[in-house]
């Protein structure tokens, strides 16, 4: 499964290069260089319309690549048949076979292979379980709910065990319970199986959850790629910031002080920026996180607001605050601090080395 290069390190599993795709005027897919490590989870996340189906589907060999190439262990792969990829798929809208149960289903892609009729059986009755589909094994797929068919799907995509496996938004038909368990499962087979994984969704909590890199897409393009502390804790752009977990997002002038100091005008007053911090263009933001906001004006940046909600989520209470100017601020407070009631004027403030400056 792996490929261990002549110094001993393990090679990349997947190497993208230049690979880009227009059709027409569209360009879904601007040039994009991607390297993924062996065994690596990898997420694809971002709006809608922002080419994460189109660059998976070129990986697999669905769609015909405008340029660049895939390397997959070392190898061009840009012209192989899908079929001959050794890779496992999962799509959005992934056909089952009608005619067959969904045992035949499950079993299909071992057909090919050298395995016992035994061990066909085993991991045929293992990947079942793993769905939690043993009770409909005998069932066609029109006799099953969306959700039931995706498991299906989720399923063969395993069975036979490819080094990357492919998958298109895989729990998006199911309910949220049932999508945290697979989510669990998913993680534990990626553990177990040691399989390069592709994933994408539009579902930023999943994408944390699951990931041991995101690559972020947006108009076409990689927005960020890092591990989901790194793009949490470092967002590169406003767009990264808002797109992954809850930020407060200030924009204003950068406005350099005699000292040499940048310091950010906002509609708000002046905000300190974090130490070292420095900016090429005349506008910027900075990016703070709920967790890094505090009730009381002591800590270096200060806005003033009433009070538009507080919600009780057992773990935390979530504070809505309308500044004064007339923007919204979300600070979460830690259990069993009080918050103050619908309609108070609050206080707030922030360390300016806890926020992040973005372009
Ligand atoms: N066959 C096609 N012909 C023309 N345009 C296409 C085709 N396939 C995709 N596109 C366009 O390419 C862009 C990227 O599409 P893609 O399906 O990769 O987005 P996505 O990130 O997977 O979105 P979603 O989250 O909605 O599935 C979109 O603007 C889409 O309309
Ligand atoms: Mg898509």
């Amino acid at each position: 499964m792996t490929t261990v290069a002549k110094d001993g390190v393990t090679a990349p599993k997947l190497i993208i290069e230049g690979l880009s795709k227009r059709y027409g005027a569209v360009t879904a897919l601007e040039p994009t260089h991607l390297t993924v490590p062996t065994g690596e989870f990898l997420t694809l996340l971002g709006p809608s319309g922002s080419g994460k189906t189109t660059l998976l589907q070129m990986v697999c060999g669905l769609v015909e690549p405008t340029s660049g190439r895939i390397l997959i262990d070392g190898r061009d792969q840009t012209q192989t048949p899908v079929h001959q990829r050794d890779i496992g798929l999962v799509f959005q809208h992934y056909a089952l076979f009608p005619h067959l149960t969904v045992a035949e289903n499950i079993e299909f892609p071992l057909r090919m292979r050298a395995l016992s009729a035994a061990q066909v059986k085993q991991r045929v009755k293992d990947a079942l379980a793993m769905v939690q589909l043993d009770h409909l094994a005998a069932r066609f797929p029109r006799e099953l709910s969306g959700g039931q068919q995706q498991r299906v799907a989720l399923a063969r995509s395993f069975v036979y065990q490819p080094s990357i496996i492919l998958m298109d938004e895989p729990l998006g038909a199911l309910d949220k319970k049932l999508r945290e368990h697979m989510q669990i499962e998913i993680k534990q087979l990626h553990r177990e199986t040691g399989a390069t994984i592709i994933y994408v969704t539009h579902d930023q909590e999943e994408a944390l959850a699951l990931s041991d890199r995101i690559c972020l897409m947006n108009h076409a393009r990689i927005e960020q790629l890092g591990s989901p502390q790194e793009i949490y804790a470092r967002p590169a752009t406003a767009f990264a910031a808002d797109f992954i977990g809850i930020s407060n997002i200030f924009r204003g002038q950068v406005d350099t002080a005699s000292t040499g100091e940048i310091r950010l005008s906002t509609p708000h007053g002046k905000f300190r920026l974090p130490a070292g911090a420095t900016c090429s263009g005349a506008e910027a933001a900075i990016v703070v996180r709920p967790e890094q906001i505090s009730l009381g004006g002591d800590k270096g940046n200060t806005v003033v607001g009433r009070v538009a909600d507080a919600v009780y989520a057992g773990s935390e209470t979530r504070l809505i605050v309308d500044l004064d100017e007339g923007e919204t601020v979300i600070v979460r407070l830690p259990p069993g601090q009080p918050a103050p009631a619908y309609g108070e004027r609050a206080t707030l403030g922030w360390n300016p080395d806890a926020a992040v400056l973005v372009p």
